[in-house]
């Protein structure tokens, strides 16, 4: 027996892995981020299981080698890949458009420790990939979502959003960035807006469901393609002793397919400080409830993405 993060109490299955994904045949699953590390894992793993799975990539000739990787080792796999820009909200919105339907939607992708950098819309990097563009994402895809059969919208935060703090007076790193301190900020944006996600789905009646997943440590090209010197050394011999992409995208996989999920739940690794092992519920961060920080982060995502949910509040 565990927890959610409303109190009650479930259980995941000790020792589920990518092979006990029940079958995925008539489903449609959107993966942002789908061409690296755990996307990659998550869209393998789900077309091997049957689903028709759109892979989001800014960039479409690696989107396209994902997914001839696939069909190589799954040769009647249903991938198709989409261009989603994360830091150009604009391309989320055309992206969305294209949408005609999903059951489930990843919220994978992300960027950690890069330089401070602005996006498109002139956003901090991390904030906007990690957090307003998969919220506008998932705003802009509701309609189609609640049409889906037992949909979900699973987003991937990281045990880091722990150490996160929401900079409201300074969002985008304008007079103190620091990389990690930014990158822990989107990860708590992540887990902030995924449960109160669930809870304006629910007092506005919706059957969709907003689960969560930390992948615990896995070694990607997360580790190498935002953090620079020191760090990045530091980070390459770490991950050395970290758990592979596939054993990482296992909380994922569980939030998005296991039949005993409930929304409002957490997923991460079972293993010591959650930083590898099988899917099980996690707690989040205390601070990550509360519901005043919840509707002031909601408030200036809508207003900062242009976008807006129409869920009132509870
Ligand atoms: N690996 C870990 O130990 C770990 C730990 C905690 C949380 N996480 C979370 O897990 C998720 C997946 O990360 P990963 O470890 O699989 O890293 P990864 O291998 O670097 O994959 C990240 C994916 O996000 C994509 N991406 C980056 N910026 C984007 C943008 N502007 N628009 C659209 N896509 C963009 C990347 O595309 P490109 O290939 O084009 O760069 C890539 O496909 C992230 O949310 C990360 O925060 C990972």
């Amino acid at each position: 027996m565990s927890t959610t993060p409303e109190g009650d109490q479930g259980a995941a299955a000790p020792g589920w892995t990518a092979t006990d994904i029940p079958d995925q045949v008539g489903r449609t699953v959107v993966v942002t981020g789908g061409n690296s590390g755990l996307g990659l894992e998550t869209c393998r793993a789900l077309a091997k299981r049957g689903a028709r799975v759109i892979l989001a990539a800014r960039d479409l000739d690696k989107g396209d080698a994902a997914a001839e990787s696939i069909r190589a080792e799954v040769p009647d796999a249903e991938v198709e890949t989409r261009f989603l820009d994360l830091a150009d909200l604009s391309t989320v919105a055309e992206f969305a458009s294209s949408i005609e339907s999903v059951d489930v939607l990843i919220n994978n992708a992300g960027v950690m420790m890069p330089p401070r950098t602005l996006s498109a819309q002139g956003h901090e990097l991390q904030f906007a990939v990690n957090h307003l563009g998969h919220f506008a994402l998932t705003a802009h895809l509701l309609d189609v979502l609640k049409d889906g059969d037992a949909p979900r919208v699973v987003t991937v935060s990281s045990f880091l959003h722990k150490r996160g703090r929401m900079h409201f007076d300074d969002l985008h790193g304008e007079h103190k960035y620091t990389r990690a301190g930014y990158y822990s900020q989107s990860k708590l944006a992540n887990v902030v807006f995924g449960l109160e996600l669930h809870r304006r789905l629910r007092t506005n009646g919706f059957t969709v469901a907003s689960v969560l997943a930390h992948p615990g440590y896995a070694a990607t090209n997360l580790q190498s393609s935002g953090p620079t010197g020191v760090a990045k050394l530091a980070m390459k011999l770490s991950n050395r002793l970290a758990q592979d992409a596939a054993m990482g995208a296992l909380p994922q996989l569980y939030a998005a397919t296991a039949q005993d999920v409930e929304s409002g739940q957490f997923y991460g690794p079972n293993g010591r400080k959650e930083q590898k092992g099988y899917p099980t519920l996690v707690q989040p961060l205390e601070a990550a409830r509360d519901r005043e920080l919840a509707k002031r982060l909601w408030d200036v995502s809508e207003e900062l993405s242009g976008t807006s949910f129409g869920l009132a509040a509870r």
